[in-house]
């Protein structure tokens, strides 16, 4: 079954406060991010927890091993579920951080959703995106990362590429049907997320940017409960845009 992942986008405690008393019993897991972790770090965590709830700190680690390996260490003085790393920091910073004991999950952030071809294009000519998904995936998998971040329509290319039976997915770039794009550039809906059993998805601005943030997340969570049973409705047809 995939779990929703709240991501907490806001700037204060206030707003933090009322996402959770509004979204209490229907979400138990959520990700901490750069924003609010910058403006209120562990007092954030602290308030997800004091819900009963957990969390994904999503710092998207990327710096040299013995930095990256401290910072994991602390996420786990936090209590937090998992923390996010980037796969670009190569192979030895991946392994530093799996190697710390305790720790939490460390999941590792392939090519950003917000990214395109084009946009990897422009930092290396010769580079595409598949490629270098492929092959940050691979690194991450095989270097002790618990799971990979990246888009739904990356899923089915790198189970086919990288042929781990195991490997776990965490996506974010979750679009209803009929919400906003944003800044995210490879996209896909709840179900279809669902369908290729992913084993989280990450949804900001469709749930926390909602009129009824509440209605948002149980809306997502029908939807992918529909999806996984085979039962989606007509109109939320799997839509890989
Ligand atoms: O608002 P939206 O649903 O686009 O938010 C997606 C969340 O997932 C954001 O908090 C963003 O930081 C995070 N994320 C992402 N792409 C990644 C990793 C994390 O969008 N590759």
């Amino acid at each position: 079954m995939t779990e929703l992942i709240v991501a907490l986008d806001v700037d204060s405690l206030a707003k933090e406060k009322d996402l959770l008393r509004g979204l209490r019993d229907t979400v138990t897991f959520y990700k901490i991010g750069l924003e609010l972790f910058t403006a209120h770090g562990k007092r954030a965590v602290d308030l997800v927890h004091q819900a009963g709830a957990r969390v994904f700190l999503d710092l998207k680690l990327h710096d040299i091993p013995r930095t990256v390996a401290a910072a994991v260490r602390e996420a786990q003085k936090l209590g937090v579920e998992a923390v996010s790393l980037h796969l670009l920091g190569g192979a030895d910073m991946i392994r530093a951080a799996a190697e710390v004991s305790p720790r939490p999950k460390i999941w590792g952030v392939s090519v950003l959703t917000s990214m395109s071809d084009k946009d990897v294009k422009a930092i290396h000519p010769k580079a595409s995106l598949s490629g270098l998904l492929k092959s940050l995936a691979k690194t991450g998998w095989e270097c002790g990362a618990d799971a990979l971040i990246c888009s739904v329509q990356d899923v089915e290319d790198l189970r086919r590429a990288l042929k781990f039976p195991d490997v776990r997915f965490v996506t974010p770039g979750i679009r209803p049907a009929e919400a906003e794009h944003g800044d995210q550039k490879r996209v896909a809906t709840p179900e279809a997320a669902a369908r290729l059993g992913v084993d989280a998805v990450v949804v900001g601005r469709p749930v926390v940017a909602a009129p009824d943030p509440l209605r948002a997340a149980q809306g997502i969570l029908g939807a992918m409960k529909r999806a996984a049973e085979h039962e989606v409705p007509k109109g939320a047809r799997l839509k890989l845009s």
